[in-house]
């Protein structure tokens, strides 16, 4: 079994079958959209957008994704659908993928909340906080000298206790040797090239426990080859569709209870909609396109946890 710590993509010492199982959280956590706006510009999608935002719309366009996840709780696809209530001036809370990263940790429900970059979503995660305390789990605190997105950032390899760590836009990579130990969890590092693709939930998406779907415009020569060692199937989407249309922001769900494989994303998309159906995912299509102007699109507006 791997140590607990950071490992750079390209000296990983181990495969990630030899990593124990994990299961999948079968939770949604999103937040109500009522404050949501464009404000200032804290990453390239959101240039010259301030002013932009059809807000109506943007309601509208998170109501009918909510819809496809209460759609999936009534199908067994998911367990629960959780909306917790916007905050006035916290014009970024509807991004509930940033906040925090909820884990399970040797069966036990463990938190660590983000620190975030920008100061006022920093201000968002007390009551993420709050939520997480409220259902039980135990929250982990990183030290102030680094900053920390999320899932946003933090992505799990599937059904394993392995994790990937995107970094060099909003997260330090020293917040991810705090985790590996507080999680126990090996953590590999990915860094990442492209401003547009300045969260690593923007460009590599994990399917099944052998499969990532990524764009080889955010990584480095290095980085793809690592990341092709450790993946047998690599599924590259053309980077128009990843940064125009937030392809790899989609949220796949690959759930082993009820057997079922769904996929929700932005509409429009060509090529990432025909690998996911030929991997067997049922793809749903949300139009996202207000959210997409602030950078974010459904996997960003949702967290998953247990
Ligand atoms: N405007 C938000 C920000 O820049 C968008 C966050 C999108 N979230 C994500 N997980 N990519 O922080």
């Amino acid at each position: 079994m791997p140590e607990f710590k950071t490992y750079s993509i390209d000296q990983i010492p181990f495969r990630p079958e030899e990593v124990p199982l994990r299961p999948e959280p079968r939770k949604v956590l999103m937040c109500a959209p009522d404050f949501f706006d464009i404000v200032d510009e804290k990453n390239v999608h959101m240039q010259g957008q301030i002013g932009h935002l059809d807000k109506q719309l943007a309601i509208r366009q998170w109501q009918s994704l909510l819809e496809v996840y209460q759609q999936w709780e009534k199908n067994g696809i998911l367990e629960q659908v959780t909306v917790i209530p916007g905050v006035e001036g916290l014009e970024d809370m509807v991004f509930t993928a940033n906040q925090s990263f909820p884990y399970i940790v040797d069966g036990k429900y463990t938190v660590v909340m983000s620190r975030m970059r920008h100061p006022s979503r920093q201000r968002e995660v007390p009551y993420f906080r709050t939520f997480f305390k409220s259902i039980g789990y135990r929250i982990i605190d990183l030290s102030e000298s680094v900053f920390f997105e999320g899932m946003g950032d933090l992505i799990p390899h599937y059904g394993r206790h392995l994790l990937y760590g995107g970094y060099g836009h909003r997260t330090d990579p020293g917040a991810y040797d705090e985790i590996a130990r507080s999680l126990k969890v090996p953590i590999v590092l990915l860094p990442l090239e492209d401003p547009r693709f300045y969260h690593l939930d923007t460009c590599f998406i994990p399917a099944d426990e052998h499969t990532v779907f990524l764009t080889t415009a955010a990584f480095s020569k290095t980085t793809l080859h690592g990341i092709k060692k450790l993946f047998t199937h690599v599924v590259e989407i053309p980077e128009e569709e990843a940064a125009g249309l937030f392809a790899l922001n989609a949220h796949l769900v690959n759930d082993k209870k009820s057997g079922k494989k769904a996929a929700v994303l932005q509409q429009g998309t060509v090529v990432m909609k025909q690998k996911l159906a030929a991997l067997g995912f049922e793809v749903w299509e949300v139009n996202t396109s207000e959210f997409i102007k602030s950078g974010g699109s459904c996997f960003c507006l949702k967290m998953m946890y247990y």
